[in-house]
């Protein structure tokens, strides 16, 4: 991992490559054929119903799914039912669960004005994850974090309606903290108050208050979540590149790991509180700032979550600190520049190792649509180095993401289910690949499911909306369910895309 990926190189050969770029990528000819944005925002929130654990409601527009997993929580005395299955098993896993929230929030907060007749449905994506968020907070001084034992689930190839695998609750608490995962928790809840501030204003008090009590615990009860459930999250939501806020050093630092990550946990819990700030200010109460001590350490990192958090938080006018490194951040992932940790592919997608890299390419492209909006309204440029990148620029970057995913790319193949000509017919997604319950009402065990996974026939249940992992480096996708990095949808790669949908649905 390079330690100063925010200082711009003052290499002159590389900077003659980067202006180059800077001049070159949006004059870049795109295979354009105009994409219908309406049309991906409304598949890429219908995805959520098709992700939705618990007792469906009567409104639920995607027929293949059933209820699901009604008794959630209940070997712990606590209700614990609903939310998101976050991917293709049928795991509810509270970090992306968390994340997925925060950022349809911030879909929403910031893009919501473009969703027309879609915000209502994106709105209620973003309930179906703060009631379970609720749910997983009731208790103070506790969040349950994960419902569901990986290693069980994914032993089985079983619809959620099926499911006969191990459904135990974990929880961080006083003695178990995991300050990054309540962290997370209370960036949702607060994020989603902003959501339902004037909708729903009761409701929205309540997501604040718990965001407040959700943070002061995370606050006070510090550590990885990764070491206090270690054998539960690992290697799932452990410490890989992403929002996981896992932080790797490079090898021969290998030791000193577990307390550098400590470390930029509770940063990013700092920073992550921000907005929670943010918001309390707004609303008249003295809640205090998080120091800023751990600006340092996350300028060394290269991660996602806390750049977006910085990226984010930048919109605040006294945060100028905070947008030198946001600027810095956005800078690195321009094309042209030779980051160790983000790459482009030939054909043009942001690209970083360790699978499901959709999840890179929806939330950097979020921040720089955000980040855009944002310097534009501020009527200034992001300086990096001797060169300054342009909000348009920027926004230019994000839509030819957003083009790639919807088919714009050198295979022809749309990256989201339903939408185009070409697009993923072997999801790597057990619901989806297995006949729905109404075309075979009888239990499917949990190997007899295998038939289905390893059949080269279409999945029978087109889960219209799933954006899947993606091509590798080389912009190949081979489209076969065992290729779970590529093959597998996430909530985490819909959620930011529904933002930047929403926006290109009404400007382009
Ligand atoms: C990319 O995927 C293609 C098709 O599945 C495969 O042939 C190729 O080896 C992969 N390349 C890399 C670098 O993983």
């Amino acid at each position: 991992m390079a330690r100063n990926i925010h200082s711009f190189p003052e290499n002159a050969p590389l900077l003659r490559a980067v202006f180059f770029l800077f001049l070159l990528f949006p004059l870049r000819p795109i295979s354009a054929s105009q994409n219908d944005y309406h049309r991906a925002l409304h598949m890429s929130i219908l995805f959520f119903e098709g992700q939705r654990s618990g007792r469906l409601p009567p409104d639920q527009r995607v027929k293949w799914r059933r209820d699901s997993a009604l008794h959630d929580g209940a070997t712990s005395g606590v209700d614990l039912t609903g939310g998101y299955y976050d991917a293709g098993d049928n795991v509810k896993f509270g970090f992306p669960m968390a994340f997925t929230t925060t950022m349809l929030s911030w879909s929403i907060i910031d893009f919501g004005k473009n969703m027309g007749p879609e915000l209502k449905y994106a709105i209620k994506a973003v309930k179906w994850g703060t009631d379970y968020l609720l749910k997983a907070t009731a208790k103070p001084g506790v969040v349950y974090v994960q419902v569901g034992d990986a290693f069980s689930d994914h032993n089985c190839w079983e619809r959620p309606e099926d499911m006969d695998t191990l459904r135990t609750a974990y929880k961080i608490d006083v003695s178990h903290p995991g300050s990054d995962v309540a962290g997370e928790t209370a960036a949702a809840l607060a994020a989603a108050s902003i959501v339902f501030r004037s909708r729903d204003p009761r409701y929205s008090r309540l997501l604040l208050s718990r965001a407040i009590e959700v943070f002061e615990f995370a606050d006070r009860h510090r550590g990885a979540y990764s070491s206090s459930l270690h054998h539960v999250v690992c290697p799932f939501y452990c410490d890989v590149n992403g929002y996981q806020r896992g932080c790797t050093r490079p090898q021969e630092d290998a030791n000193t790991e577990s307390t550098y990550c400590e470390t930029r946990s509770y940063c990013t819990l700092e920073i992550q509180s921000m907005s929670l700030v943010g918001i309390t200010n707004m609303q008249g109460s003295t809640f205090s700032f998080p120091s800023h001590c751990c600006m340092h350490v996350l300028k060394a990192c290269n991660d996602d979550g806390s750049s977006h958090a910085e990226v984010l938080m930048g919109k605040a006018d006294y945060f100028e600190s905070f947008k030198q490194n946001a600027d810095g951040f956005i800078c690195s992932i321009l094309p042209g520049i030779s980051h160790p940790q983000v790459q482009y592919s030939p054909g043009g997608l942001i690209f970083k190792a360790g699978g499901s890299n959709m999840q890179h390419v929806t939330s950097l492209s979020f921040l720089l649509l955000a980040y855009s909006n944002y310097v534009s309204h501020a009527n200034k440029v992001v300086p990096c180095g001797s060169r300054s990148a342009s909000p348009n620029l920027l926004r230019q970057l994000a839509k030819h993401q957003v083009d790639y995913i919807l088919g714009d790319n050198p295979v022809g193949m749309s990256y989201m289910v339903g939408y185009g000509a070409r697009y993923p017919q072997r999801i790597h997604h057990r619901g989806s690949s297995l006949p729905s319950v109404q075309a075979h009402p009888a239990h499917i065990g949990c190997k007899a499911g295998s038939q289905y996974f390893l059949s080269p026939n279409p999945n029978p249940n087109v889960h219209v909306g799933a954006v899947v992992g993606g091509p590798n480096v080389t912009d190949a996708f081979p489209d076969s369910r065992p290729y779970f990095q590529e093959s597998e949808p996430t909530t985490y790669i819909n959620a930011p895309l529904v933002g930047l949908l929403a926006y290109f649905s009404a400007h382009y």
